[in-house]
C-alpha cells in the first residue's frame, strides 16, 4: 500500500514536472514538413545505432527512399535482425552493416578505415547512438565512459569521415536530446561527477546523468564548431542537431525511480518513429542552420581542441 502512494505521488509529481518542461520545450532548430518524396538512390546514409529505437526507424525511413544504407552497430547479431527486418519492410537490399562500438577508438578508427575504403561518398552521418548509466568507468583509452559513447567517438568518427562528406555535400546530424543544449564549462569535460554535483547529490543515478547531459552538451556545442569550420573548409555540408524528447532508455534501467521516469517519458512523448520521421525530414528538407550553440568562440575553440587531444586527434 505504502509502495503504491509513492508510486502514485513520484508519477504525479513527474506528470506536472513533464507538463512544465512541454510549457518551455525548445522549438527544434530548423523543421520543415514535405510533402515531397525524395528518391535516395545513389545516396549513401551512415547510422550509427541503426539497429534499435530512433537509429532503427531512420534507417528504415531512408532505405525506403532507396539509399544505400550502412548500420553502423556495436552488435551485428542485433544489426543482422534489423537489415531483415528494414530489407523486408522497404524491398531495398542495398543495406549494409559494420561493426561499431563507441566505447573503443579503436573500433572507431577501424570502422572509418573501412568505409573510406569501401564508400566513394557519404550524403548522410547521422550520430544517433547513445547511452546512458553506464556508471563510473574508464574506457580502454582512458576516457570517461558515458562522454566517450555520447561526445567523444562520435566527434572523432565525424572528423575521420569528413572527406567523403565534403565530396558530396553531404549532411551531419548529432542526436542530442532535450535539456542537452546546456552550457558546456571546461573543467567537466570527460568528468563523471562535477564538483557541484559531487558535494550536494552523490546519487549514482543522479551523476550518471550529469555526465550524459553535458557530454551531449559537448556534442550540441561541436556541431556549432563544425559548421564553422565546414563554412570555410568544407563546401555546403550541413551540421544539424536534433534533440529527440521520448527514449528507449526505459529499457535499460530495470529497478527504482528512475524506471517509472523513463517509462512516463516514453508513454508521454512522441515515439520513436516519430522522432525519426521528424528526423529524415529535416534532413530531405533544404534548411541550412547558420547559428548554433552559445556562440562562445572561446569555448569552441577549446572544447574542439581538447577534444582532438583527448581522440588523439591531429587536425
Ligand atoms: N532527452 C534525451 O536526452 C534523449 C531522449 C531520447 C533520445 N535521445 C538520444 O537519441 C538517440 C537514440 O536513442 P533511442 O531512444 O533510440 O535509444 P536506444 O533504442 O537505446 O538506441 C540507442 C542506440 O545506441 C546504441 N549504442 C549504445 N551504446 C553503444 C556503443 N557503445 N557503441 C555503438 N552503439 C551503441 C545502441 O546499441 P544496442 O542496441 O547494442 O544497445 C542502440 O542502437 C540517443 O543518442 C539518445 O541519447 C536523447
Amino acid at each position: 500500500m505504502f509502495a503504491l502512494a509513492v508510486v502514485a505521488i513520484y508519477s504525479l509529481i513527474l506528470l506536472v514536472s513533464i507538463a512544465i518542461a512541454k510549457r518551455f520545450e525548445q522549438t527544434p532548430h530548423v523543421f520543415q514538413a514535405s510533402e515531397k518524396f525524395y528518391d535516395l538512390k545513389g545516396k549513401t546514409a551512415i547510422i550509427t545505432g541503426g539497429n534499435s529505437g530512433i537509429g532503427y526507424y531512420v534507417a528504415e525511413q531512408l532505405a525506403a527512399r532507396g539509399a544505400r544504407t550502412i548500420l553502423a552497430c556495436r552488435d551485428l547479431h542485433k544489426a543482422e535482425a534489423a537489415k531483415r527486418r528494414i530489407i523486408e519492410a522497404t524491398s531495398n537490399s542495398n543495406i549494409t552493416i559494420k561493426r561499431l562500438n563507441l566505447a573503443s577508438l579503436r573500433t572507431v578508427r577501424e570502422f572509418c578505415a573501412e568505409v573510406l575504403a569501401s564508400e566513394t561518398h557519404i550524403d548522410f552521418l547521422i550520430n544517433n547512438a547513445g547511452a546512458i548509466h553506464l556508471g563510473d568507468h574508464e574506457t580502454e583509452d582512458g576516457l570517461q565512459i558515458t562522454w566517450q559513447i555520447n561526445y567523444f567517438a562520435p566527434f572523432l568518427l565525424t572528423n575521420l569521415l569528413l572527406d567523403k562528406l565534403k565530396y558530396c555535400n553531404g549532411k551531419i546530424v548529432n542526436v542530442t536530446g532535450q535539456f542537452c543544449a546546456n552550457r558546456v564549462y571546461l573543467d567537466d569535460i570527460n568528468t563523471y561527477s562535477p564538483i557541484i554535483w559531487r558535494e550536494k547529490l552523490s546519487h549514482v543515478l543522479v551523476a550518471d546523468m550529469v555526465a550524459y547531459f553535458n557530454a551531449k552538451s559537448a556534442l550540441y556545442e561541436s556541431s556549432f564548431e563544425f559548421a564553422r569550420r565546414l563554412g570555410t573548409t568544407g563546401g555546403s555540408v550541413c551540421v544539424f542537431t536534433v534533440n529527440p524528447s521520448s527514449s528507449n532508455f526505459y529499457r535499460r534501467v530495470y529497478l527504482g525511480p528512475i524506471a517509472i521516469l523513463y517509462f512516463w517519458l516514453h508513454v508521454l512523448f512522441p515515439k520513436p518513429e516519430v522522432e525519426a520521421r521528424k528526423l529524415v525530414e529535416l534532413i530531405l528538407s533544404d534548411a541550412s542552420i547558420t547559428k548554433y550553440g552559445h556562440d562562445d568562440e572561446y569555448l569552441a575553440n577549446e572544447l574542439w581542441r581538447r577534444s582532438c587531444q583527448l581522440v588523439n586527434l591531429q587536425t
